[in-house]
Formats: structure tokens, sequence, C-alpha cells
């Protein structure tokens, strides 16, 4: 059975987007490298994904996906432990996706709020695509192939992985049922007597089409109050209730990454799309520069007016960085005006500048030579087929497509 036999795995993916920041490291990052030493781990690079909103100006893809590949290395996910693949290069995953788009309803799609809000984002883009809609779907495949147990994702990814959910489970509900399980469940129910029959029947129904959470508490509550029918009957009778006998496709799990808080270089939430970031890898000229000059409490006009550290953005880079005698140091520091603004960013300097020396160390190697990248993607691309083509080979079977 495909869903059981191997440890559990964790499965995420990241648009190429190019370097990334501060923010990407203390969010996303230093939790895939924590992942990696507890699960089998696939993180791929979701270059379709990256098509579905920019397919008319592909643009640096190309160069976006390496830098990304070298940043994730240069944070420490280590190829040695987690497996690296580039999504186009597994096309595994659009086979299983076009498979899942024929079970999936249209109204489950136009319902996932990405869908609407990103239209409204990206308003100069044409985004009413079949593409676009499917988003979703090519997402449920990146995750169900690999029979993931956990995706680890930003708040924003968890209807995503919802959906993934319910696509599995109506893929188990369809082509999951042994021969005969149905005609066994079907006259338990018979037994059950008419009141309780038609109940159990309707909940089932709400839970394997909506996923109606409460309505499988209901049946379940109702198997559990039944006291004279068979105690094989009332295990049939639970199984069916989710579905069928048979798991073919795990149901994953998110594991929810907070957002990084670090703030950036003019004090809003380090992004991108504000131009504000510490780059991984950047230059340290600049990143001393940045953060000497990085807006603080607007209390503290001169140097003995007094501050408050919850009122700093600075303050956000010291809850990353600083242990915690330098943070009492800051919060007496301040609000007692003992310290300038420029001496207490000193030690986030120092501790961002040594970590931004770790990074470039370490990507080092990868950047001289190239090819070490290439071998590292088309090795993860090789495990990652391996992996995907023996689920693949199996949803083949359930549909129908076994006689080549
Ligand atoms: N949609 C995700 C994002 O924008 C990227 C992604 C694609 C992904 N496939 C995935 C994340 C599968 C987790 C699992 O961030
Ligand atoms: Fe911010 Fe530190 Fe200045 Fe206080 S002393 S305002 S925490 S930079």
């Amino acid at each position: 059975m495909a869903v059981t036999g191997h440890p559990p795995r964790v499965l995420s993916g990241m648009r190429p987007t190019g370097r990334l920041h501060l923010g990407h490291l203390h969010g996303v990052l230093n939790n895939w490298v924590q992942l990696q030493h507890e699960y089998e781990s696939f993180f791929f690079v979701a270059d379709w994904h990256a098509l579905t909103t920019h397919y008319e100006d592909p643009g640096d893809l190309d160069e976006n996906v390496w830098d990304m590949v070298v940043d994730w290395l240069a944070a420490g996910v280590d190829p040695g432990r987690a497996t690296l693949f580039i999504q186009s290069r597994v096309p595994e995953h659009a086979e299983l996706a076009l498979l899942l788009s024929m079970i999936t309803p249209l109204s489950w799609l136009e319902r996932v709020p990405s869908y609407k809000d990103q239209q409204e984002k990206l308003k100069d883009r044409e985004l009413a695509t079949h593409g676009f809609l499917g988003y979703p779907v090519l997402q449920s495949a990146d995750i169900l192939i690999y029979q993931a147990s956990y995706v680890p994702v930003g708040e924003d990814q968890v209807p995503h992985v919802e959906l993934t959910r319910e696509i599995a489970r109506r893929f188990n509900y369809l082509f999951g049922r042994d021969p005969g399980y149905v005609e066994k469940a079907e006259a338990a129910i018979k037994k059950l007597g008419r009141k309780a029959a038609n109940t159990y029947r309707e909940h089932r129904h709400a839970y394997l089409e909506r996923g109606d959470q409460a309505s499988l508490a209901a049946a379940q509550a109702l198997l559990d109050g039944l006291q004279n029918i068979p105690l094989s009957d009332k295990e049939r009778l639970f199984g069916y209730l989710e579905g069928g006998g048979r798991l073919i496709l795990r149901e994953p799990e998110p594991l929810l990454t907070e957002a990084s808080k670090v703030a950036g270089l003019d004090g809003q939430k380090m992004s991108k799309s504000y131009n504000n970031t510490i780059a991984l890898r950047d230059d340290p000229k600049r990143v001393e520069k940045g953060l000497r000059a990085m807006p603080t409490d607007p209390a503290r006009k001169r140097r003995n007016d007094p501050g408050d550290p919850e009122k700093c953005p600075v303050w956000s880079l010291h809850q990353v960085y600083s242990d915690a005698d330098t943070k009492q140091w800051v919060q007496s520091g301040c609000r007692s005006a003992g310290i300038g603004c420029l001496d207490c960013k000193q030690p986030l300097i120092d501790a961002i500048l040594a970590e931004q020396k770790t990074l470039r160390d370490r990507a080092e190697e990868y950047i001289e030579d190239s090819t070490l990248v290439r071998n590292i993607i088309a090795d993860g691309c090789e495990r990652a087929r391996s992996v995907a083509e023996e689920t693949l080979e199996e949803i083949r079977r359930c549909v129908g497509l076994d006689y080549y």
C-alpha cells in the first residue's frame, strides 16, 4: 500500500523569487534545516507555479532558480539529508495534476481564497486562466505524489493544504474500496434500522463530499451509542464513514511556519516589494550602512531622550539575534537613555555580519563551480522521480490506466 512503508515525509516548495533575504531565513529556511534532521525531506523549486502568474515574462526564471538553490544550501539545507529538486524536472507532478483534475470539482477551486485575492492584487495580468485556477491542483499533486505527512507552509498556504486533503479524501473515496466492501457496508447499514441508517448516511455523505468535520463526529457518536450491533459491523461502519477500505493517498497536515517578524531596513516588515531587505549573501558594507541608518523609536530624537524597544524596529532584530543578556542591556539602556541607538545596533551589526560570513562561506564553492549545484539538483530530481513514479503507478492502476 502506498501510504505506509516509509518514514514520515516532509515536503515543501518555494516559487523561484531569486535571492532570498533574512525574512526567509528566519521564517522558512531555518525551519527546513531543522526538519531535515527529523524527517525524510523533499524541498523543491516550484517553477511551474511561477509560470501560473508570470507566464508572459518569465524574465530571469533561470537565474532565479539557481540563485535560490544556492541560498538554500548557504542556509544549511543539506543535500545529504534532504532531496532538492526542480518541479518541472519531475514531470510526474504534471501527470498526477492532470489525473487529479478529473475528480476535482470546479467549485472547490473557485472558493480557494488565493484565486480571487491574487487576481485583485495582480490586476495587470490576465489570471482568469485554466493554469491559475488549477494552481492548487498542481500543488496537491506536488504533495500527494510523495505521500507527504507534513507540509511546512506559511499561513497563506494553509487553504491549499486543506484542499489537498479534500482531493486525497475524494480520491480514496472513489478508488479505495475493495471488491465487496460496499455491499458489506451497505448490509451493515440496513441492520441499523431505518432511522439510524438514514442519519448515518446523511452524515457520511456530508463528510465525504464536503469534508464536514461536525458530521463525521456526529456519525461516530451515533455508532458509539449503538448497543446491539456486532462489533465487526461497527468497525466496518467506522471505516466506511471515512471513505473506504483503503487509503491510497495520504492526507497531509500543514506545519504552520510562523511568519518572520524581522523588520526591514526602513522599519517596515522585511519584504522584497518594499525594497528594504538584507539578502542572505549581501555586501557587508551595504549591510552595515543600512543597519546604521535604520529608523528607531521616533521618541529618541536626541541621545538623552529615553525610548521604548517595543516601538523600535531594531528591537525585532535583537529578538532574533541577541542573547538574554544583550536583550536586557537593550531594554534598560533604551528606557533609561543609558545607551545610544548606534551603541544598541552594534551587537546586531556584529551578529548579522558574522551570520552572513557563514552563509557566504557555505555558498562560495557553489558559486565557484556551478556544476556542483547542477549535480545536486540532478541527483535530487532522479531520487524524486523514482518516489513519484511509485505513487503514480498505483494511481494509474486505480483510475483504470493499467493496460499497457
Ligand atoms: N504555493 C507555494 C507558495 O507560493 C509554493 C508551493 C508549490 C508549495 N507547491 C507546493 C508549497 C507544495 C508546499 C507544498 O509558497
Ligand atoms: Fe531602538 Fe535600541 Fe535605539 Fe532603543 S536604543 S530606540 S531599541 S535602537
